[in-house]
């Protein structure tokens, strides 16, 4: 297309499969059933619900029940259409043309997607073989070239690998720029950044409603961080991004949290589990502390897998492929596992 922007000439229309039958295992979504409170709540609500009129755009009270949960206060919030429409904002707030932008390789793919859009450069730090971070790596980077934005996935989409706290910190003190710990999966491991944005003005922690919460329809993200970053992105956000139906169904999410919680641990159980089954079919399987599982399986079993409607998703790294499978129920996690092991053992 001629009129499309140069820079944007070697990018592709983004594009995801949606499959709505078979066993999705590709996106790490929440595999279980919405609850019925929530169905119930939202039932009576449409029969109040203001459509004819736009919504909060301030999105308020999600805001203040996001930092109750949090015991921030709600001008330290700001909520996003997913967290994708934040990570935009942070780099249209703040990159100038050609400023550099850092994430670890292989992580979010939309880290440099967004750095392509808002015309930075982005600079990848590899993960150690082992798909570890290499903490130490990324250090460096961030001294040697000072980016205007720093982006940390933990635990990191798509191979699952975790920064502890400490590892966190020394970035953060290194970075003259902005760090942001992306948390999209936070809920299922033991750590979080959040408490960084009482003794740091350069971090913004980002979380979502898409995974541990079951509300990827919804498309709901927030961000934490000081007054003056969230003033920040607030300048360069678009009026009205929250719809009603978002709004409310979130703020019921996020004041029920302990309705999520039973939910959360089976998930983690249940990902516990299926890694020491996979391991078990003598697999190459790499730790996880989120809802998903990043290993080797031979492309022919993706394909019986694929044949047997069980999806999941295919990536290639440094000439390689490698799969991510995301946490399913139990019976989804046994129908996986009995196709890759009539496969294996076949
Ligand atoms: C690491 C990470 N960050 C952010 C997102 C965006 O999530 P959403 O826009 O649904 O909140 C995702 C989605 O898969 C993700 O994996």
């Amino acid at each position: 297309m001629k009129l499309l922007r140069e820079r944007f000439k070697e990018m592709q229309p983004y594009h995801s499969d949606y499959i709505t039958e078979g066993i999705k295992l590709d996106a790490n979504e929440n595999p279980y059933p919405i609850l019925p409170e929530m169905i119930e709540h939202m039932q009576s609500w449409i029969s109040t619900m203001r459509i004819s009129r736009y919504p909060d755009t301030d999105s308020t009270k999600l805001r203040e029940a996001v930092a109750e949960a949090y015991g921030v206060k709600a001008e330290n919030v700001i909520c996003g259409i997913g967290s994708d429409e934040l990570l935009d904002y942070i780099l249209r707030g703040s990159i100038d043309q050609d400023d550099t932008v850092l994430a670890p390789f292989p992580s979010f793919s939309m880290y440099p997607q967004f750095t392509i859009l808002n015309a930075g450069q982005m600079i990848q730090v590899p993960l150690k073989e082992d798909f570890s971070y290499d903490a130490d790596a990324l250090l460096s980077a961030v001294k040697a070239h000072q980016p205007k934005v720093v982006f940390l996935c933990n635990p990191n989409n798509p191979t699952g690998s975790l920064l502890t706290l400490d590892e966190i910190r020394q970035i953060t003190e290194a970075a003259n720029g902005l760090v942001v710990v992306d948390e999209a999966y936070g809920e299922f491991c033991e750590v979080s950044a959040l408490p960084f944005i009482e003794a740091f003005d350069n971090i913004i922690i980002l979380k979502t409603f898409s995974k541990a919460y079951a509300l990827a329809g919804a498309r709901v993200g927030y961000g934490i961080g000081c007054k003056a970053l969230i003033e920040m992105l607030n300048t360069v956000k678009i009026p009205y991004n929250l719809n009603v139906f978002s709004q409310e169904i979130a703020v019921w999410a996020i004041s029920n949290k302990n309705l999520f919680e039973p939910i959360i641990e089976k998930i983690k159980l249940n990902r516990d589990r299926l890694y020491k089954s996979l391991l078990a079919l003598d697999l190459r399987v790499y730790p996880s502390y989120t809802n998903f599982i990043w290993l080797e399986i031979p492309e022919e079993a993706y394909k019986m897998l694929e044949a047997a409607k069980i999806y999941i998703r295919k990536m290639k790294f440094n000439n390689k492929l490698y799969y991510r499978i995301t946490v399913g129920t139990e019976e989804e996690n046994e129908a996986l596992l009995q196709v890759l092991s009539d496969f294996l053992k076949g």
